[in-house]
């Protein structure tokens, strides 16, 4: 069916001063126009719905948890009268009262949801108290007298791996003669790096109200980027079969991979408190708390051994990532084998072997966060290419350039997928010119030159990154779409809106198909009685997946829709055009809303599901081959810092990044993907810092007010964000590229800028010992280091 649908899904109502943003032209299908994100006069005024603001039900209780105080302990005794005679105290739950199964783990069933006999860090939930307020259940729940019989504890990934303690498979990558490649290598890194991890701060914290249902039913409001993950969680909980349970959201006032897997345990215990109550029970968790009970992004310590050419050329890579993975294991696996598939990110690596562990901590357990170990991997090479270049007395960028993917030869990566659509090279170049690189460069040599205390830095980064799931089968998805009798149209599908305009994107495409505007679509709650068996919003792949189900979905009813009109009009359906809220047919138009009205009365199917999966992709664990990735997003970054050097202190003057979406569907949102991703990026590598206390294992950064994450006033003044103009080649939708992710990576750039500021005060060969976070006492430590190497 050859339709042409030739009207932009909306006039660019969104002044975004940039000349890269694509603008509709009529007659060009599927232009992606900057429409405003659908909820954005809701979020800033207010009235945007999160799950705490959905009216409660008469009735209502609410629920708080008991945490462990120990790192690692033997529960020997749980004395809970205390909490039982709290005032306002309705019921207290341990784990013998859950019905089902006592784990929430979403690979290995090592989680409990409350925990019994074993305690393995502080803040793992206990016992619940369901009462009648908030402040009543919260205040119960301090008052457990809990005996524990102590262990041993660990906190840093050295001390698992010295300790051979993991909590899930190792994996392993060969490719070629690593060690012949090194032995030959004129130039040669070895050494430690570490990063830290990340808390993921979606401003919503973690909440979910769970509210009986007749014949043991359960509907659960429940702020996560996995319904059916938490659907499967709280029925495996309650002992039901999935059809029993309903989880429903609207959005999420953020995600960045923290509501995956870690909202199980809120959906589980509030659903059970429920079920047992049979009354609506609301667990809502505090900044602390939440911050204390769930995982976060892994940090890695990683052991290097890198050999390269005169030239710098990359010629081996040998290199031992561990991972924090805290302790259980989570998604750690999938986050190593992301690593592992992304350490080599834009640069051609013709022999390595690379090894993955997850050590087991005593910690929260690590979970998703933005980038899902990818950034962990591509730091450690964007960091040893500034090395080498130091090491040579090379720029940075000529460096990158010699080890960037080629596009006819030195295209495949470690594990054997070729590097198609390569456009890092010229997307580099054009960055190159447009940042002004070579000039600034000099200019803040010649400024450090002449000033011994302020430093400035600048570096270049690139990032390749691969789109998809790594488990094949989750690259599916699916949507409904209803058109009722007034030509206006519902959209469903199974992907959760988190900020990131999942919802926009989708609506656009769906209008585009049908020929008609944004306004005429309506998205409804992502809700596991509607689309099922979904998969995660995750991997960045929310609009790809769910854009292409619910475009599936618009189609048939769009060809439909053609059928009836050819019949009753004449001419053939294949002629039939869908544009401006109009239909023409063999000469005639008129408004869809009327067609559509037609078509009910001649009992045209007028609601569609629709069904899309990747194609052509494979993995294969054991070797840690195949080809994993539909295709690869691109982009490159400029950074550059100032440094004092006196107090560790830094500024972020200016960043220049050029990023490939593809042919965007939404470019004013992927330009904000990008800069958050980016700002993201550079709060982790710096500013946020995870500290477990050495003497209790307690995370003593458990709030605002001493874990930083990047303000507006962190921004650089001078900040340009431009897509890339390109279009992907393979046949993703509307040959757009996915964005949620992979601009984290240029966060990179930011770290590295310091770093490259802080070389300055040596002879300018040697690198600054550097982990991150880059946080200001680092940086003044590592300044230390250098002003003292000179001086000898
Ligand atoms: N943007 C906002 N505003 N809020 C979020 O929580 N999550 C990120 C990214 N961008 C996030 C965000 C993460 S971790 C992912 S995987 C993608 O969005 C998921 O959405 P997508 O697949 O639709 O891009
Ligand atoms: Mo994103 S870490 O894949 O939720």
């Amino acid at each position: 069916m050859n339709m042409r649908v030739n009207i932009p899904v909306e006039l660019d109502r969104l002044a975004v001063s940039n000349d890269s943003i694509p603008h509709p032209v009529v007659g060009e299908p599927a232009a992606g126009a900057s429409s405003p994100h659908e909820s954005a006069l809701l979020h800033v005024s207010g009235e945007a719905v999160y799950t705490d603001d959905i009216p409660e039900l008469r009735n209502t209780v609410y629920a708080a948890l008991g945490l462990s105080e120990k790192p690692h302990a033997r529960i020997t005794a749980m004395d809970l009268d205390a909490v039982r005679q709290a005032p306002g105290v309705l019921a207290v739950y341990t784990a013998q009262d859950i019905p089902g199964v006592n784990d929430c783990g979403p690979v290995i069933a090592d989680e409990p949801i409350l925990a019994d006999v074993l305690v393995q860090y502080v803040g793992q939930p206990m016992f619940v108290v369901v009462a009648k307020t908030v402040e009543q259940a919260r205040r119960a729940a301090r008052l457990g007298k809990i005996s524990y019989a102590e262990l041993p504890f660990i906190l840093t990934p050295k001390q698992a791996k010295d300790a051979g303690l993991g909590t899930t498979d190792e994996l392993r990558l060969i490719q070629g003669d690593v060690q012949a490649a090194l032995d030959h290598a004129p130039v040669r890194l070895t050494g430690e790096f570490s990063c830290g991890g990340q808390e993921q701060f979606y401003l919503e914290g973690q909440i979910s109200y769970a509210i009986p249902r007749e014949k043991d039913g359960m509907l659960v409001l429940c702020s996560t980027q996995h319904p059916t993950e938490m659907q499967h969680a709280v029925s495996h909980a309650l002992g039901w079969a999935r059809h029993q349970v309903e989880i429903e959201c609207r959005r999420l006032g953020g995600g960045f991979g923290g509501k995956e897997s870690q909202s199980a345990v809120f959906a589980c215990v509030a659903s059970v408190c429920a079920h047992l109550l049979q009354r609506p029970v609301k667990l809502r968790i505090d900044r602390d708390d939440d911050m204390t009970i769930t995982g976060k992004r892994h940090g890695f310590y990683y052991e290097y051994d890198v050999g390269f050419d005169q030239d710098g050329r990359i010629l081996g890579v040998k290199l031992d990532m561990t991972l924090h993975s805290g302790f259980s294991a989570d998604l750690s696996e999938a986050v190593a084998s992301r690593a592992l598939a992304h350490f080599d990110n834009a640069y051609y690596i013709p022999a390595a072997d690379i090894h993955t562990m997850c050590g087991k901590l005593n910690t929260q357990s690590a979970t998703a966060f933005r980038g899902f170990g990818a950034p962990q991997g591509a730091l450690v090479t964007e960091m040893l290419l500034d090395r080498v270049a130091r090491a040579l007395g090379k720029d940075p960028l000529d460096i990158r350039y010699l080890n960037l993917y080629g596009t006819d030869t030195r295209n495949t990566t470690p594990y054997g997928e070729v590097v198609a659509g390569n456009i890092l090279h010229p997307l580099i170049s054009e960055l190159e010119a447009s940042s002004d690189y070579r000039a600034r460069r000099q200019a803040v040599k010649d400024f450090n030159a002449h000033s011994p205390i302020l430093k400035k830095g600048l570096s270049i980064s690139a990032v390749k990154f691969g789109i998809s799931f790594n488990v094949p089968a989750f690259n599916q998805a699916g949507a409904l779409v209803h058109i009722y009798r007034d030509g206006s149209v519902l959209l469903n599908h199974g992907g959760i809106e988190m900020g990131q305009g999942l919802n926009t994107k989708v609506a656009q495409i769906v209008a585009n198909t049908l020929g008609l505007d944004l306004e005429c679509v309506r998205v409804t709650a992502t809700d596991t009685y509607k689309v099922v068996n979904t998969s995660a919003t995750a991997a960045s792949t929310g609009s790809d997946l769910n854009g292409k189900a619910a475009e599936d979905a618009a189609l048939t009813l769009r060809a439909r829709l053609a059928d009836f009109a050819a019949r009753k009009y004449g001419g053939k359906a294949d002629d039939v055009t869908f544009a401006w809220r109009q239909v023409s047919v063999n000469g005639k138009t008129l408004p869809f809303a009327q067609l559509v009205e037609e078509a009910y009365w001649d009992r045209v199917q007028l609601w569609s599901d629709g069904f899309y999966k990747t194609p052509e992709i494979s993995w294969d664990k054991a070797t840690s081959r195949g080809n994993p990735f539909f295709y690869y997003a691109f982009g490159a970054a400029v950074s550059e810092v100032v440094v004092d050097t006196l107090t560790g202190e830094w500024r972020l003057l200016r960043a220049d990044i050029l990023h490939d979406a593809g042919a965007s569907i939404n470019p004013a949102i992927d330009i904000g993907q990008i800069e958050g991703g980016y700002i993201q990026g550079m709060g982790w590598l710096t500013t946020e810092e995870l500290v477990w206390r050495e003497s209790d294992g307690r995370l003593t950064t458990h709030a605002p007010s001493t874990y930083k994450i990047p303000a507006i006033s962190d921004c650089p003044r001078d900040f340009r964000v431009q897509l890339f103009k390109t279009r992907n080649h393979v046949d993703s939708v509307h040959h757009s590229k996915a964005v949620g992710e992979p601009p984290l990576v240029h966060g990179v750039s930011a770290f590295n800028a310091i770093a490259d500021a802080l070389a300055s005060l040596g002879d300018g060969k040697q690198s600054p010992d550097l982990d991150a976070p880059a946080t200001p006492e680092a940086i003044l430590k590592a300044a230390e280091g250098l002003r003292r190497h000179s001086l000898v």
